[in-house]
């Protein structure tokens, strides 16, 4: 329809970075409230140059293709940053070479900035060794639906 259903839809055939991540030192979920996706960040630090900084980022999405689109940019687009620069990023920056979201699809970029935010707000804190502390985003959807939800694994 517009430049922007075309770069989404590029973003969505291959999107970046998707998948849990077993060594993560901080993980952040987020639900929209305005459609009920949810969407899980997970977040690796590591130091450079003196800082702490992010080495990787990934992402599960129970959401729109938006959400995925731009959670799949601001994964890459993280990379480097430290915690108050990735803190300071609002949807739009997020979004990348997405560009601005269509007003319609704003709250999907939120989506992807609050699972960040609460990410950054868990202070760096690794999920147990087991991923017990951090249960996965199916397992949440699992027992918030009592069981009956089907998950299909997105490949990488
Ligand atoms: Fe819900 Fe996009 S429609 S996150």
């Amino acid at each position: 329809m517009d430049d922007f259903e075309t770069r989404a839809r590029e973003a969505m055939a291959a999107p970046r970075n998707v998948g849990e991540m077993a060594d993560a030192d901080a993980v952040g979920t987020a639900g929209s409230a305005d459609c009920g996706d949810m969407l899980r960040m997970w977040l690796k630090f590591t130091e450079k140059d003196g800082k702490r900084v992010i080495d990787r980022a990934s992402f599960q999405s129970f959401g729109c293709q938006t959400a995925i689109a731009v959670a799949s940019m601001a994964t890459e687009l993280l990379k480097g940053k430290t915690a108050e620069e990735a803190q300071a990023l609002g949807p739009d920056e997020l979004t990348g070479d997405l560009g601005p979201l269509p007003p319609m699809k704003i709250h999907c970029g939120q989506l992807v900035e609050s699972a960040l935010q609460s990410a950054l707000g868990t202070g760096g804190e690794a999920p147990g060794d087991d991923g017990s502390a951090a249960p996965t985003l199916a397992q949440s959807l699992q027992k918030k639906s009592g069981g009956k939800i089907k998950i299909v694994p997105l490949e990488e």
